[in-house]
């Protein structure tokens, strides 16, 4: 086994500018309780590493296989592995981790906004997040609880309830498996650069769910950081690799932009109603909420959200 020297460190994590492959094989088997992967998605883009994004399918699918072995192996006992991808690769991918002796959890829908029709076809409408771990149970599974979806003009409901309203559980809404509250990419108050950046939320979302403080993750693939920063930012150990890593150093450098922005999406979870959702209620004038409801004590505002700027189906489906 092959020492390597990180290109950056903080207390918690370490990030390598390599090849994953070389990284990952210089670490131990069953150490990981979380990996995270989002390859490019073979769509022919450019990337600032200069990697070829247009290989033939059934390379670009022996290659996410190879990786996807190694998180495999480096995965703990009920450690949890999650796949980003465009539905196609995803499907031949999952069937790859399942051969592997992965236990299925889910695939869970992310609703895609601003995605383009594609002629002859259905309009491709979500990403692909695969769900997986390793061994028969999680060893960590702590879904967030959702706010109940409102009007972001009126702050209304956006279902009826009906006379379930008393039994909804003041901490929100059971997370299930089709996100569609996600922001496609990283908010562009938020962004830095011109990069295939995913959203804050998604991944503070998913370390959530299969990490606890302490646990180590791995992203093999880190683009401009954005796991790496959910997990430093969250209290979890983290390793990294990418082959062009300016972009996350920088992003380390500047990393209170994403502290502020990950406190504002903490503030938005694990309770029933926002409290942005109940003074636009207030405000519209509209019913106010029934009393039925058992509300949770700590709404605080946030009418600076960025996220809250991204339309999403709560906002047409009224
Ligand atoms: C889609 S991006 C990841 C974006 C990231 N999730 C984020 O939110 O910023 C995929 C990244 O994988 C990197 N990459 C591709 N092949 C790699 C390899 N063999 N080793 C390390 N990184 C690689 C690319 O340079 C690219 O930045």
């Amino acid at each position: 086994m092959r020492t390597m020297i990180p290109i950056f460190q903080t207390e918690l994590g370490r990030l390598y500018q390599a090849d994953c492959m070389d990284v990952m094989r210089s670490l131990e088997t069953d150490t990981v309780d979380l990996a995270f992967a989002d390859p490019p998605f073979n769509l022919g883009k450019r990337y600032s590493s200069g990697i070829n994004d247009a290989l033939g399918e059934t390379e670009y699918l022996n290659w996410c296989k190879k990786w996807i072995d190694e998180l495999i192996r480096l995965l703990k006992p009920g450690g949890a592995l999650f796949l980003w991808n465009l539905p196609k690769w995803n499907l031949p991918l999952g069937t790859h981790a399942k051969d592997k002796g992965l236990t299925f959890r889910h695939w869970i829908a992310v609703d895609i906004k601003y995605s383009l029709p594609v002629q002859k076809r259905l309009y491709p409408s979500h990403y692909s997040l695969l769900y997986f771990i390793k061994g028969d149970k999680p060893a960590i599974f702590h879904p967030d609880r959702l706010p109940i979806p409102c009007c972001r003009h009126c702050g209304g409901e956006v279902r009826d309830y009906g006379g379930y309203k008393d039994k909804m559980n003041p901490a929100g809404v059971n997370l299930s498996d089709v996100w569609i509250d996600i922001p496609p990419v990283r908010h562009k108050k938020y962004k830095k650069r011109e990069a295939n950046a995913l959203s804050l939320r998604l991944m503070d979302r998913i370390l959530s769910i299969a990490s606890d403080c302490g646990s180590l993750v791995i992203d093999p693939l880190g683009g401009s950081g954005t796991t790496y920063v959910a997990a430093e930012l969250l209290g979890r150990r983290w390793i990294g690799a990418e082959l062009e890593c300016s972009a996350i150093v920088e992003r380390f450098d500047q990393i209170d932009s994403d502290r502020e922005h990950l406190k504002r999406i903490q503030g938005e979870k694990n309770t029933l109603f926002t409290k942005r959702d109940l003074e636009r209620r207030q405000k519209k004038g509209i019913t106010p909420l029934s009393k039925d409801y058992r509300l949770g004590t700590d709404l605080s505002v946030r009418e600076d959200d960025p996220d809250a700027d991204e339309p999403s189906l709560f906002n047409v489906a009224i």
